[in-house]
C-alpha cells in the first residue's frame, strides 16, 4: 500500500510538472516532442527510480518558480561531493571563481574545432536527463579533447576491455576509461551514513604527481614495477598505454626519484627526511593493501548499482510489451 502511494505521488509530481512545462510549449520555448524525449530519457533514468522529478532541479527552492535551464547548482543539494570535487579541478574551477565556465576556445591543449563555444558543467558529460554514466566516461571526453594521448587511447587494450563490455548503465570494475584514470573512484565517507563509492570529479587531482595515479588508480589492478614503468615512460603515456613498457627503472633509482618527489612535494618527505629505501618500498606497499580492500567494495557497490539498472530496465521493457 506504502509503496503504491509513492508510486501514484511520484506520477502525481510528473504530471504536475509536465503540465507546468506546457505553459513553455505554449510560449514556444520547447516542442511536444521534445518534452516527450525528455520524459522518456528521465524514466529510465536512475533518477526516476530515487524520486528526483522534473521539479527536484526545475523548481527554484526559494521562489518556487520554474527554471527552464536549471545549472550545476541545482545538483548540489543531492550531489554535494561530485559537485565540490568538480569545482576543484580544472574543468570546474572557472566556476568557483565567479568566471564564465571554461570552453575548449580557451584550451591551450588541442580541442575538437567542432567544440571550440562547448560550456563546461555537469551536464556536458552527463546528459540530464538520462544521466549516463558509461557516456560520460570516454566519448563525452573525446567531444573536446582531440591530443595524440587522448585520440590514441581507442588503440589501448585498456579501450578494448571497455568495448568488450558493451553498453552498462555504468563502466565496471574491471574496465578502464578515460575517468578511470583522471576520475578515479574513491570511497566517500560521511559521518553518520554509509560509506559509498563516487568518482571524484576533480580531473586534474591524479596528473601531479604522477605517482598519485599509481597509488590511486593503477595498482589496483597491475603491480608496483609494471606501473612505474609504464607511468615514467613518457612516450607511453603520449600513446595512452597502446604497449607494454619497455624501460626497467631499477627498484632503487625508483626509490630515489620517490624520496626526491616526497620531500619536495609533500610533508610526507618533510617529516620523515632520512626514509630508508626500505621504508619508502613499504609505504609505496601499504596503499596496494588498502586498493585491493578498496577494489572489493568498489565491486559491491557496481554490483549494486548495476542490479538496481537492470529491475529497471526489465520493468521498462515489461512495460513497453
Ligand atoms: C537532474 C535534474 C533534472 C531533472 C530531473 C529534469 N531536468 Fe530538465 N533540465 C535539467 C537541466 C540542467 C537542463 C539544462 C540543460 C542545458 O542547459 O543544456 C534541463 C533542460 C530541460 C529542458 C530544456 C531543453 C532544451 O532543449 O532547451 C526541458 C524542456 C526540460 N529540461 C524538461 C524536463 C522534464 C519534463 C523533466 C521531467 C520528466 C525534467 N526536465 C527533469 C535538469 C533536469
Ligand atoms: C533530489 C535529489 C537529486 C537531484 C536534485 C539530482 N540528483 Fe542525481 N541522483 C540522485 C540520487 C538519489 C541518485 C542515485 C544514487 C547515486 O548514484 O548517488 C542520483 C544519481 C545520479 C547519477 C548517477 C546515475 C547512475 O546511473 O549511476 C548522475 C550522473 C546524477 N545523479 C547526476 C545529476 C545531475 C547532473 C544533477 C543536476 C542537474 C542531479 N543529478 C540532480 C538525486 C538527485
Ligand atoms: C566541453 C569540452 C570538454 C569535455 C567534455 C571534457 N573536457 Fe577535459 N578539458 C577541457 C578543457 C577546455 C580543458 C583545459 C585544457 C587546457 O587548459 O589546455 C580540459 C582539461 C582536462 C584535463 C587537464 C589537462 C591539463 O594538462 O591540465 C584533463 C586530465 C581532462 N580535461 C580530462 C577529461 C576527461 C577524462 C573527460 C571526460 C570524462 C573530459 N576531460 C571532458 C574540455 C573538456
Ligand atoms: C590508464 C590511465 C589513463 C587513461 C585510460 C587515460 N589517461 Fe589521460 N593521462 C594519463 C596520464 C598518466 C597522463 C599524464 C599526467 C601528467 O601530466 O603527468 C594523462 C594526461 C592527460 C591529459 C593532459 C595532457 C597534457 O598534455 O597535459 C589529458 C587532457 C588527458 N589525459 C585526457 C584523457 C582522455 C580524454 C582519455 C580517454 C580518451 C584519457 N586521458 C585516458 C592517464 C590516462
Ligand atoms: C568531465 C565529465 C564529467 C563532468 C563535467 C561531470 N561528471 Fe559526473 N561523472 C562522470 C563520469 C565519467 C562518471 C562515472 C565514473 C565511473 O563510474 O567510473 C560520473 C559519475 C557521477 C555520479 C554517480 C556517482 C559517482 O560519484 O560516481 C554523479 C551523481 C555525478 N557524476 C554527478 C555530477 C555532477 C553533479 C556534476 C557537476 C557538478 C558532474 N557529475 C560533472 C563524468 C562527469
Ligand atoms: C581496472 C583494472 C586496470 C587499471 C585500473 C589499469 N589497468 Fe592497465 N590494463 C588492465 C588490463 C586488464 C590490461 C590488458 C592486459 C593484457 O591484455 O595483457 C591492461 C593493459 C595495460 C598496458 C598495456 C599492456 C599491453 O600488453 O599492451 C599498460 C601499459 C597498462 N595497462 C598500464 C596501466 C597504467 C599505467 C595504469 C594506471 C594509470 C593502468 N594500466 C590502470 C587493467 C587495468
Amino acid at each position: 500500500m506504502k509503496k503504491l502511494t509513492k508510486k501514484f505521488l511520484a506520477f502525481l509530481l510528473v504530471l504536475l510538472a509536465l503540465a507546468s512545462w506546457n505553459i513553455e510549449v505554449a510560449r514556444g520555448e520547447v516542442s511536444e516532442a521534445k518534452l516527450a524525449e525528455i520524459n522518456e530519457l528521465w524514466q529510465g533514468s536512475a533518477h526516476a527510480m530515487v524520486g528526483a522529478n522534473c521539479s527536484s532541479c526545475h523548481q527554484d527552492s526559494e521562489t518556487k518558480e520554474l527554471v527552464l535551464r536549471p545549472t550545476y547548482e541545482s545538483c548540489r543539494s543531492c550531489h554535494e561531493e561530485e559537485t565540490n570535487t568538480f569545482l576543484l579541478g580544472k574543468h570546474g574551477i572557472r566556476l568557483l571563481e565567479g568566471e564564465t565556465p571554461l570552453t575548449p576556445s580557451l584550451a591551450r591543449l588541442p580541442m575538437k574545432a567542432s567544440a571550440l563555444s562547448k560550456s563546461m558543467t555537469c551536464n556536458t558529460c552527463h546528459d540530464v536527463h538520462s544521466v549516463d554514466t558509461f557516456t560520460a566516461a570516454v566519448d563525452s571526453c573525446l567531444s573536446c579533447h582531440n591530443d595524440r594521448h587522448s585520440l590514441n587511447y581507442k588503440n589501448s587494450k585498456h579501450a578494448e576491455l571497455v568495448a568488450k563490455e558493451g553498453k552498462l548503465p555504468r563502466p565496471s570494475s574491471e574496465s578502464v576509461t578515460c575517468a578511470t584514470c583522471h576520475l578515479p573512484r574513491y570511497e566517500a565517507i560521511s559521518i553518520g551514513a554509509e560509506s559509498k563509492v563516487q568518482a571524484n570529479h576533480n580531473n586534474t587531482y591524479t596528473l601531479k604527481p604522477r605517482d598519485r595515479m599509481v597509488k590511486d588508480v593503477c595498482m589496483q589492478c597491475h603491480g608496483m614495477e609494471f606501473s612505474y614503468n609504464s607511468i615514467f615512460d613518457d612516450e607511453l603515456v603520449e600513446a595512452n598505454f597502446d604497449r607494454p613498457p619497455n624501460q626497467d627503472l631499477k627498484t632503487l633509482e625508483m626509490v630515489r626519484t620517490l624520496k626526491e618527489k616526497r620531500s619536495s612535494q609533500s610533508s610526507l618527505g618533510q617529516n620523515h627526511p632520512d626514509i630508508t629505501s626500505q621504508q619508502a618500498i613499504w609505504q609505496l606497499r601499504l596503499p596496494y593493501y588498502i586498493h585491493q580492500d578498496r577494489v572489493r567494495i568498489l565491486k559491491q557497490a557496481l554490483f549494486q548499482t548495476g542490479f538496481r539498472m537492470e529491475n529497471a530496465f526489465a520493468k521498462e521493457q515489461e512495460k513497453q510489451s
